[in-house]
C-alpha cells in the first residue's frame, strides 16, 4: 500500500446543521460554525483518496514499526484520517491498545462464552483514549501554527494535552479543571508534563465554558472533543477493533458517554467505513451514562431527541437545560470522568445514534463499581467511568436488548490507576460499613469486594491467615 498520504485539499470542514451546511477549509482554526454556531465536522473528497480496497491491506504496516507513522495505532490508518501532511504529523505511539476477550466478564453480563470483549484504550501513553485524538488535535494545532493550547477537563483530556504538549515541544499547554473535580493521578500528570493548571472553583461544566470564552479571547488552540480534529484520530478504535476481531464486525460496540466525543467518532468512522465499501454492516452502539450526569440518556431516551437528519428539535434541548439549571441540578457520580451534564458533542452523538440504530442507557454508580471489580478480577482493569460499558451491557442483556449471542465490545476507556480512592474504598467496604465516600454516592452494597487482610506484625500470626 502507498504510504503517501492523500494531500490535504480534500479535506475540509462543514457544518454539521442541514439548515447551513456552511463549508471551511482546514487552514481555518474553529470550534463551532461561524455561521450559525453548529458543530463542525470534517469531510473529505473521498474519490481522491487513496483509500485501500480492502481494510487488510493496512496489517501490512505491522512490519514497519521503525516508521514513527506505521507504530501508531492512529496514524498506520491515516489514508482514513486524510488531512495532515505527513511532515506535519504529531505522535508519541499511542494507540498500541488491545482487544481482549473476556469470558469471565461475558458470565457477569451473561453472554456466551467468547462474545464478550474489552478494548484496553487505557494502554495509551497518558492512560486514557484521549490520546487517540489528541493527536490529531496537536497534528492540526501543528499544521496551523497554533503557540498555545487550551482544554477543560476531568483529568484524562489534560493529561493527554499535556503530554503531546510535552514531548513534542511544540505549544504551551493551558488545562481548567474543576476545584476538586479532578482525580488526583491525572492532575499530578498535568503538573509534571509542566502544563499551566488552571483550578476553577466549579465542575467541568463551568470549566469548559470559561475555556471556549478564554480561547476565543486569547487565541488559543482549543483541544476539547468539541474540535473535529480531534475526533478524526478517535475514530481509530473503531480501526483496532474491527482489526482485533479479523476485520468482522461485532453486533454491538458500547461505550461510556460524557462528553459524547468518542461515540459522536465511533459513529462517524463506521458510516464512513460502510460508505467505502470496507465493511458490509454496521454495529449496533450503545452509549452508557452514569445516572448522576445523564442528560443524553433523558433527552433520547426520555424526551424522544433524534437526529432528524440534522435537522434537530432544538426547543427539547434547550427546554431540558433551562429546567436543569431551575432545578440548579450538577452533575454527580463516582465515575469522575463522565461527570458531565452539558456533553458539547451532544448533536453529533445523535447523529451517530442514527448511524448505528444506538441505544442509550444510565447505570448507577453501584452498577459501575461492581462491573469495574469484574473488569479488574477479570483482566487489564479500568478506571470506574470506562466501567459504564460493562454495566451497561449486563443492563441491556437483562432487556434483552443484546441476546447472549450477540458478539458484544466494551470499550473501556481509562487505566485502572484512576481514582483509585474509589476502588479501594471499593474493595474495603462491607455489608453495614460502606465506606462513607460511596455511601454519599448512593452505594450501598458492594457485591464483589476483595477486602484487604489486617495483620499483626509476627509471622505466626500471618501464616495462620494464610492457612
Ligand atoms: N471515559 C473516560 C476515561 C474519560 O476520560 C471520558 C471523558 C469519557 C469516558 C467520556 O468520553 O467525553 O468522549 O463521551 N473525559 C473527559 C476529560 C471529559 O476531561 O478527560 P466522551
Amino acid at each position: 500500500m502507498s504510504t503517501t498520504i492523500a494531500a490535504t485539499d480534500v479535506a475540509f470542514q462543514s457544518c454539521m446543521s442541514a439548515a447551513c451546511g456552511a463549508t471551511f477549509g482546514i487552514d481555518e482554526t474553529l470550534t463551532t460554525c461561524p455561521n450559525c454556531g453548529g458543530l463542525l465536522d470534517l469531510s473529505y473528497e473521498w474519490d481522491r483518496v487513496p483509500v485501500p480496497s480492502s481494510l487488510r491491506e493496512f496489517e501490512a504496516r505491522w512490519s514497519n514499526r521503525s516508521n514513527p507513522l506505521d507504530f501508531s495505532g492512529v496514524w498506520r490508518f491515516r489514508e482514513l484520517i486524510p488531512f495532515a501532511p505527513e511532515d506535519k504529523i504529531v505522535t508519541i505511539g499511542e494507540g498500541q491498545t488491545i482487544l481482549q476477550k473476556s469470558d469471565r466478564v461475558g458470565r457477569f453480563v451473561n453472554m456466551d462464552a467468547g462474545n464478550l470483549h474489552l478494548q484496553y484504550e487505557g494502554l495509551n501513553p497518558s492512560g486514557s483514549f484521549k490520546d487517540n485524538g489528541m493527536t490529531g488535535a496537536s497534528t492540526h494545532a501543528r499544521m496551523v501554527g497554533a503557540k498555545a493550547a487550551a482544554c477543560a477537563s476531568t483529568g484524562n483530556t489534560s493529561a493527554s494535552l499535556a503530554i503531546y504538549a510535552s514531548t513534542a515541544q511544540l505549544f504551551e499547554v493551558v488545562v481548567f479543571v474543576g476545584s476538586g473535580k479532578i482525580a488526583f493521578g491525572k492532575l499530578s500528570q498535568a503538573l509534571d508534563f509542566g502544563a499551566k493548571t488552571i483550578q476553577i472553583q466549579g465542575d467541568f461544566d463551568d470549566a469548559m465554558a470559561q475555556v471556549r470564552e478564554v480561547c476565543g479571547k486569547r487565541s488559543m488552540y482549543l483541544c476539547n472533543s468539541v474540535n473535529p480534529f480531534r475526533l478524526e484520530g478517535q475514530k481509530s478504535t473503531v480501526y483496532r477493533v474491527l482489526e482485533s476481531l479479523n476485520w468482522e464486525p461485532p453486533d454491538w460496540i458500547v461505550v461510556p458517554g460524557g462528553n459524547l466525543g468518542n461515540s459522536s467518532a465511533f459513529g462517524k468512522a463506521l458510516k464512513e467505513l460502510k460508505e467505502l465499501g470496507l465493511i458490509d454492516r454496521i454495529p449496533r452502539m450503545a452509549v452508557i451514562n452514569a445516572s448522576g450526569a445523564n442528560s443524553l440518556y433523558q433527552l433520547v431516551e426520555e424526551r424522544g431527541l433524534t437526529w432528524n437528519d440534522g435537522n434537530i428539535d432544538d426547543s427539547i434541548i434547550d427546554t431540558f437545560f433551562v429546567e436543569m439549571d431551575q432545578s440548579k441540578r450538577r452533575a454527580s457520580t463516582l465515575a469522575t470522568a463522565i461527570e458531565i451534564n452539558r456533553p458539547v458533542s451532544l448533536k453529533r452523538c445523535l447523529r451517530a445514534l442514527d448511524i448505528t440504530d444506538g441505544a442509550v442507557r444510565q447505570v448507577s454508580d453501584a452498577q459501575i463499581l461492581d462491573a469495574k471489580a469484574q473488569i479488574g478480577a477479570g483482566g487489564f482493569g479500568c478506571e470506574p467511568a470506562s466501567a459504564a460499558s460493562v454495566a451497561g451491557a449486563k443492563l441491556l442483556r437483562e432487556e434483552g436488548v443484546i441476546a447472549p449471542s450477540d458478539r458484544v465490545v466494551c470499550i473501556l476507556t481509562g487505566h485502572q490507576l484512576k481514582d483509585p480512592n474509589a476502588t479501594v474504598a471499593y474493595h474495603s467496604s462491607e455489608a453495614g460499613a460502606i465506606d462513607e465516600k460511596l455511601a454519599n454516592a448512593g452505594v450501598n452494597q458492594v457485591s464483589f469486594a476483595n477486602r484487604p487482610v489486617p495483620a499483626e506484625n509476627e509471622l505466626e500470626k500471618i501464616l495462620e491467615i494464610l492457612d
